[in-house]
């Protein structure tokens, strides 16, 4: 029995970040970071008001426990972390010879890929307002895979962003995860075009909403970028347009930043277009830092956002 009480629970890896905008070098200076998809969504989340626990693998070591210090700096409990040895997976951003950001993993048998179901708090989850995974999880491993599904069948409301990573799962194994779990979510979250396209065979937003509400999702948030974002449920299809970014210094984590903000303001009983709307204006405002925790307003600062926006899009 856990003494936890979570409104979100969010599973996952959690991995170090090595940034460069340089190509890779002999001496090149590069920047630490401590990132991942899971990680980005649970400091969204618990930025956004609600109580967040990550469930992660971490190295029982100096590592693991750098780690753990800046998820409970991001405000995120650390009591579903689980530490064993093994080795912290890694990526690095780079530049590519053509100069575009280019990412390389070293992550296969990581400590964190090693998350198994024997690893869930089950309480913890059963009792969740909301769990949150994504495709990552179920790409990097069997047991993460079925991790997730084993959350998902506990889970109140189960929450899926299906975040495909062609270099970890090809198209229609992400695909077949994705018609998996659709009928246990309570909310999915592709982006478009990538995913709606790889993923659904679909070429617009709101095909590709109504084909996972078919599957047995019950809401769909599809993202696309710096447009917007298509909400659908079985009665109501709205857009809500993207809030101009102030700056733009880095696109990733914008979906992460994203979806931990809109499940946290769901389970706090926010409707689903204010909640996407408060939602869109943290990733707007998200851009403007480096990796996916680097900028994460806080709830008056996106709430001011927001508002702003609304007033100079009714001026137009
Ligand atoms: N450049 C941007 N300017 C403003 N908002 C953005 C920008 N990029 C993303 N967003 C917001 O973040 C949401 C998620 O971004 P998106 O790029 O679709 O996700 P992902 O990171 O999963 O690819 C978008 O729907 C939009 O509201
Ligand atoms: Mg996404």
């Amino acid at each position: 029995m856990s003494a936890n009480a979570f409104d979100v629970v969010v599973l996952g890896e959690v991995l170090l970040e090595v940034a460069t905008d340089q190509p890779v070098a002999q001496g090149v200076p590069a920047r630490i970071g401590i990132s991942g998809d899971a990680l980005n969504v649970a400091a969204a989340a618990a930025r956004a008001g609600a109580r967040v626990g990550l469930t992660a693998v971490l190295t029982d070591d100096a590592l693991g426990a750098a780690v753990a210090d800046r998820v409970a700096e991001l405000g995120v409990s650390t009591d579903l972390l689980r530490f064993r040895p093994g080795q912290q997976g890694v990526y690095l951003v780079h530049s590519d010879p053509e100069g575009e950001r280019a990412f390389a993993y070293a992550r296969r048998h990581s400590a964190g890929s090693t998350l198994a179901p024997e690893d869930l708090d089950r309480s913890a989850l059963s009792s969740a307002g909301a769990v949150a995974a994504s495709g990552i999880a179920c790409a990097v491993s069997e047991s993460a895979h079925a991790a997730v599904l084993t959350a998902a069948r506990l889970a109140r409301r189960f929450v899926f962003d299906p975040n495909h990573r062609p270099s970890l799962a090809t198209a229609e194994a992400a695909a077949a995860v994705l018609s998996e779990l659709a009928p246990l979510a309570d909310l999915v979250t592709p982006s478009h075009p990538g995913e709606t396209a790889a993923l659904l065979g679909s070429a617009t937003p709101l095909g590709a909403a109504r084909r996972l509400l078919a599957a047995g999702a019950r809401r769909v948030a599809v993202t696309c970028g710096a447009e917007g974002v298509q909400l659908a449920t079985a009665d109501e299809e709205t857009w809500i347009d993207a809030v101009p970014a102030p700056a733009v210094v880095d696109q990733t984590g914008a979906g992460d930043a994203f979806l931990g903000t809109l499940t946290a303001r769901l389970v706090l009983g926010d409707p689903f277009a204010e909640a996407a709307r408060l939602a869109a204006a943290v990733a707007s405002l998200s851009v403007g830092g480096r990796g996916g925790t680097g900028l994460l307003p806080t709830l008056e600062q996106a709430r001011a956002h927001a508002a702003h926006a609304a007033r100079a899009g009714g001026d137009r």
